[in-house]
């Protein structure tokens, strides 16, 4: 049996899964993404640790490119979050939808080609609801097909010490054993209650007029005077009825970070005692991820907080990936995973005067009628 297993991760954003595991002690070799900026994150936070992030389309990339790109023979574990795609036409197959269709499809045909020992499947709970339930139901069939043990369950990501009310659905599977096992709640009880969003952002200071404070990713988001006088009456917890903003509540875990699409920022909730939504370093806060994880300058406010909301919590990632290795027998290599982070090239390249003059040109578009106020 392979004690020091090498895994690598498919959809991989950011990378927060990747990160969790790495956490955790498990090699990930490599993340595949078709999004060059969420590669460029990848890479960032991830090559210092071992890991590398590469551009691939998955609809189209076979298992042995991807060992072949990652450098490795064998990968002992797979790990993803195909994006679900649950209204496709595409998909449909005699009144069902076809998985083959789907980016899960490609899930499931690239753990066909490279066997992992084990895999792990995140996505949204609403997969358990397509097709009454049919869809998951088939998505199982398929892996047990394969030779897995496989279970799902839909897991809240508080539970594992993230400030954040974020229910998601993972499917586990493992190869050659009996049982699948999900891991313990560790947070939630009168002893270790849930970690609650002040605990997580309270230490941070306000984000200033631009961003100067020297803590990266932590620019504040521009509102219109009329926003910020509507932000100002919300009451910690309270959801603002016109703009649909919702205020964090300092004694609670977050409301679930969303990604948004197209070119929409994703609805941020509101600072609990700032009258502006939550920054970049706010939201990777309250998904998890520590201060050492960076996005430089060169990519997009917008994706940052995409990559942010679409990546499956650290700590969470770090809880799935423990309980694999206990139940597979493989060993952890917490510190040789580590890495340096002080070994990466400067992720700020903007000096103050060149921020500054930024914030100016945006509200000066803003004024124009060409970025929406509250766009960040
Ligand atoms: C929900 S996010 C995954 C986040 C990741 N699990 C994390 O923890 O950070 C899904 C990702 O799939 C990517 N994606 C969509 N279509 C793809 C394709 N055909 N090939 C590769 N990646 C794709 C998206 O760009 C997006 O970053």
């Amino acid at each position: 049996m392979t004690k020091k297993p090498t895994g690598i991760e498919l959809f991989a954003g950011c990378g927060g899964l990747s990160t969790g595991f790495l956490d955790a002690g498990l090699h990930v070799a490599a993340g595949f993404e078709l999004d060059a900026r969420a590669v460029d994150a990848y890479n960032y936070n991830h090559d210092y640790r071992g890991s590398r992030g590469f551009i691939a389309d998955l609809n189209l990339a076979s298992g042995a490119e991807l060992l072949e790109r990652a450098g490795i023979m064998r990968a002992d574990f797979v790990i993803g979050g195909p994006p679900c795609q649950p209204f496709s036409i595409a998909g449909k197959r005699q009144g069902k939808r076809d998985i083959r269709a789907d980016l899960i499809g490609h899930f499931i045909r690239i753990v066909d080609e490279l066997k992992p020992s084990a895999f792990m499947l995140e996505n949204v709970p609403n997969l358990a609801s397509i097709d009454s339930g049919e869809f998951l139901d088939d998505v199982k069939a398929e892996l047990r097909a394969l030779g897995y043990k496989v279970d799902h369950r839909v897991v809240l990501a508080a539970d594992y010490g993230v400030p954040q009310n974020r229910k998601r659905l993972v499917v586990l599977g493992v190869k050659g054993k009996r049982t699948v096992r999900f891991p313990d709640a560790t947070h939630g009880t009168a002893e270790r209650p849930y970690l609650s969003s002040a605990e997580a952002i309270d230490d941070l200071p306000d984000a200033g007029e631009f961003g100067e404070t020297g803590i990266f990713n932590h620019e504040p988001t521009m509102h219109s005077d009329d926003m910020i006088e509507r932000l100002s009456a919300l009451e910690p917890g309270k959801r603002e009825r016109g703009s649909y903003h919702d205020r964090l509540h300092p004694e609670r875990p977050s409301y679930t970070l969303r990604a948004g699409s197209g070119n929409f920022s994703p609805l941020r909730p509101v600072h609990y005692k700032h009258h502006r939504v939550i920054t970049v370093r706010e939201s990777a806060r309250l998904q998890g991820f520590s201060d050492d994880f960076l996005w430089p300058d060169r990519i997009p406010r917008l994706q940052q907080y995409r990559q942010v909301g679409n990546a499956v919590p650290p700590p969470m990632a770090e809880a799935f990936a423990r309980c694999l290795a206990e139940q597979m027998g493989w060993t952890l290599d917490k510190a040789g995973l580590a890495g340096d982070p002080s070994t990466r090239p400067p992720a700020h390249i903007y000096t103050d005067d060149e921020r500054k003059a930024l914030r100016t040109a945006r509200l000066r578009g803003a004024s124009l009628g060409k970025v929406a106020l509250s766009a960040g």
